[in-house]
């Protein structure tokens, strides 16, 4: 299949943040079935991330706060080429403080081969990034073309849910020159235990994941597709075939897939893509793209 120009075997991509710190790691997932992998979220400068706690799983998802950790561009290029080195399609996830910060990573990001740049505009708790910069439609259209200006490559938008309107981000995003959108990035939440009386993340808030949110994100996913023309990525708690079908109905073009690969494992990929064939067999569609928004034809 093609997504703004890129050829991809399947239409299953590995989401930010699992497994992808590593050539190695990415290849591995890769290998596995997914069509194409996306960085962890790089910046200009190393970051040590959070304290521990960042990570605690709940009943309904995942919930995480990291902080972003990652080694800086520089030392990530090896990586990035070294994943190019293997066939795979990588696409380069990149954070900044500023829209001239975003813009110089998304280059030294094209530059070390990656094959588009999806911009991180939706940490939901980082200081001074993520949706700290992704959450007005001003500063999305500023910084998209900030970064479409230095790259050749396809660029992406990983929006924030955490909005009242993601459409209108969304649209902010296509005016600013991406080629793509991607939605949706976490949700801002937070746990607490009420044994220690205390907030079980070190950092009081994080980004949750996983199942619990499908439903908002299918639904960001069906919203934007009526509001813009270029393709939707849709992520935000797949872990069936039938989970990515919704996306695709909705409106996504490709789907991400990332807290199912650290409950399920990189197996998730195959299964999906398995799900879907069989589905399009029973169903007689020949091609995924028949089905990209087909919900909207159909309205109960
Ligand atoms: C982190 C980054 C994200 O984009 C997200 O959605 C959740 C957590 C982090 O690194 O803390």
């Amino acid at each position: 299949m093609d997504l703004c120009g890129l050829r991809l075997r399947n239409p299953t991509m590995l989401a930010s943040g699992v497994l992808d710190e590593t050539a190695a790691t990415m290849v591995e997932v890769a290998r596995a079935g997914a069509g194409a992998v996306v960085t962890k979220s790089v910046g200009r400068s190393p970051r040590e991330g959070h304290a521990n706690p960042c990570v605690v799983e709940l009943d309904v998802g995942l919930l995480n706060a990291m902080g972003l950790p990652n080694p800086g561009i520089e030392y990530f290029s090896e990586e990035v080429k070294a994943v190019k080195r293997e066939g795979v399609t990588v696409i380069g996830s990149v954070i900044g403080g500023s829209e001239d910060e975003l813009a110089e990573v998304a280059a030294l990001m094209a530059d070390a081969g990656a094959d588009a740049v999806e911009l991180n505009l939706s940490c939901p708790h980082a200081k001074g990034l993520g949706t700290e910069i992704g959450s007005t439609p001003e500063n999305v259209e500023r910084v998209c073309r900030a970064s479409k200006e230095r790259i050749k490559v396809p660029l992406f938008a990983k929006l924030t849910p955490n909005t009242s309107s993601i459409s209108n981000l969304a649209k902010a995003a296509e005016m600013g020159g991406a080629d793509a959108v991607v939605a949706i990035n976490t949700l801002k939440g937070m746990a607490i235990s009420p044994e220690a009386r205390m907030p079980i993340l070190a950092n009081r808030f994080g980004g949750l994941s996983g199942p619990a949110i499908r439903p908002i994100g299918v639904r960001c996913v069906y919203e934007i597709h009526d509001a813009v023309e270029i393709p939707v990525i849709g992520v935000g708690g797949i872990s069936t075939g039938r989970d990515a079908l919704e996306y695709i109905m909705a409106g996504a073009t490709a789907v991400q897939v990332g807290t199912a690969v650290w409950t399920r494992g990189p197996g998730v990929f195959k299964s999906i893509c398995d799900d879907i064939s069989r589905f399009m067999d029973e169903y007689g569609y020949s091609k995924v793209d028949d089905m990209v928004g087909a919900a909207h034809d159909t309205k109960p």
